[in-house]
């Protein structure tokens, strides 16, 4: 089993990119919708409730945990990492800078939380990779909303996303990264104002990758997570999920029981 955690719905953007390239593995998601947002909020409160989800999941028998929210793999990535140093732990920020650093980008654009852009965290994995990588960053907060409210192809999106991207309209970047879960369901739109000289980089599909690479490298763990029942999901969530039927029908159209739970 793998587990997977968000502070809320958004997380599904990167199940979506698990069913894909690994359709055989059993996922448990852990969305922490009692206490979402995160983007907004300090790295220690992040710290402290990522940890005690990583160990709920870890407590119902998961062998791989991936953070599915940016803002807790730039809050908490490293510190999860040191305090179960035995398990395989994903973040969304490794896989994708390791990848942009060997992609030959001189300029790049980030977008996330105001947390995730706070913390810098981007900066220091992909300078250590690329010190020469000259690199714009942003936060997007009305953007989180908007995809909850299903507002993705709205015109007043289009604005707002205008209005934020038009930040990078004299930075001369080749790549945009989306570094917060709900961004990849504004691709279009997304795409539509940056133009499509720009390569937008959804780290989703790189850690979905990532992930399903790894696997095979890993033969006991293999055989652990084939224990699992194929397609027997479970998805948890601290609080009732907002929109939850509209967010599950803009990542997958698939219908997802979700269960309320929330053990802290
Ligand atoms: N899941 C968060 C992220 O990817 C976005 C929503 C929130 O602020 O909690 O950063």
């Amino acid at each position: 089993m793998i587990g997977v955690f968000d502070s809320g719905v958004g997380g599904l953007s990167v199940v979506k990119e698990m069913f894909k390239n690994l359709p055989n593995r059993q996922i448990i998601y852990f969305g922490d919708t009692a206490r979402l947002p995160y983007g907004t909020k300090g790295a220690d409160f992040v710290k402290k409730y990522s940890e005690k989800i990583t160990q709920w999941l870890l407590d119902r028998g998961v062998k791989i945990i991936i953070i599915a929210c940016h803002t807790s793999s730039a809050l908490a990535g490293d510190y999860l990492k040191k305090q179960f140093p035995n398990i395989p732990i994903f973040d969304m920020i490794t896989p994708t800078a390791n990848k942009i650093s060997g992609l030959g980008f001189g300029r790049i654009g980030i977008i996330g939380t105001p947390g995730t852009i706070k913390s810098k965290a981007w900066e220091n994995h992909l300078l250590k990779l690329n010190p020469r990588l000259k690199i714009y960053s942003l936060a997007c907060p009305l953007l989180v909303p908007l995809v909850e409210e299903g507002w993705v192809d709205k015109k007043a999106t289009k604005e707002i996303v205008k209005e934020y991207l038009g930040y990078f309209k004299d930075k001369k970047i080749e790549g945009l990264v989306l570094a917060c879960t709900h961004y990849p369901m504004l691709n279009e739109v997304i795409e539509k104002v940056i133009g499509r000289r720009i390569k937008i980089i959804n780290p989703a599909e790189i850690l979905a990758k990532e992930v399903r690479n790894f696997l095979p490298a890993s033969a006991p763990l293999q055989a652990e997570l084939r224990r699992g029942k194929e397609g027997n999901h479970q998805f948890f969530f601290s609080d009732e999920p907002y929109n939850f039927k509209k967010i599950c029908h803009l990542c997958f159209n698939k219908k997802i029981e979700p269960t309320i739970l929330d053990p802290f």
